[in-house]
């Protein structure tokens, strides 16, 4: 059943907060949605730990799932379950190659940053590395998090384009604090997730080359130490 695994390997984009929100959805209208905790920072452990009885019956939040485990817990949730949302750590370890390579579904959640964009299309060349690898087109998506549709920053106006001119596809709604958005005519007009089809899983992103995955400039690379 559908894996979706949520990467990015920077910090703070909203990658956990998504993936609850989204267990939360499926677990209301669905048998069943397993949550696997597989940052060693335990958030998603840690906020069901607080709580339990808030927890739904149909949602079930995996603990301290490391990059020895990660694959068989992926595969058990899977032959039980009909969703399995995968919440990563952020960066690219070990852990996160293996969900990437279980994965039905990337989900690549980013505020409007250059630095966030730079380290989304790092998690992005690791997806269609491990495309290659296991000759499979492991489908992939780009959420806009943090991110007002009123207010469109420099850093996203600057973005949004580039990934759109690049083929890179992403989600119409957007998540600005804990609400989805009305998506903005440009986003819609490209999503692969639109009004009308939005249950279905993005088209495989295009194997061409993306002249986004290089450096931005020089000067904006300076302050960034790469992790992958
Ligand atoms: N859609 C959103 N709108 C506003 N704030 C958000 C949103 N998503 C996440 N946040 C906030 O951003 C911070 C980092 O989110 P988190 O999900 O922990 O990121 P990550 O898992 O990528 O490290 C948290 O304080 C969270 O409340
Ligand atoms: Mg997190």
């Amino acid at each position: 059943m559908p894996v979706i695994a949520f990467a990015n390997s920077k910090g703070g984009v909203g990658k956990s907060t998504t993936a609850l929100a989204l267990a939360q959805v499926f677990a209301k209208g669905s048998s069943g949605v397993t949550l696997i905790d597989a940052d060693p920072n335990q958030p998603l452990a840690r906020w069901a730990a607080q709580d339990p009885d808030r927890i739904p019956d149909t949602l079930a939040v995996l603990p301290d799932i490391t990059e020895e485990t990660i694959v068989d817990a992926i595969d058990t949730a899977a032959a039980r379950n009909p969703f399995v949302l995968v919440d990563l750590e952020g960066s690219a370890n070990v852990a996160v190659s293996y969900a990437i390579g279980r994965a039905d579904l990337v989900i690549v959640p980013m505020r409007g940053s250059q630095l966030d964009a730079d380290q989304a299309a790092r998690v992005i060349k690791l997806v269609e590395r491990e495309s290659k690898a296991y000759r499979r087109t492991i489908p992939y998506v780009v959420i806009y998090t943090c991110t007002s549709p009123a207010l469109r920053s420099r850093g996203f106006r600057h973005i949004d384009p580039i990934l759109a001119e690049n083929g890179i596809p992403v989600l119409a709604a957007r998540w600005w604090n804990g609400r989805p958005s009305a998506p903005s005519s440009s986003s819609a007009a490209r999503s692969t997730t639109s009004r009308t089809t939005k249950s279905t899983i993005p088209a495989p992103p295009s194997t061409t080359p993306k002249p986004w995955l290089r450096p931005w400039s020089p000067s904006s690379m300076s302050a960034r130490q790469p992790r992958m």
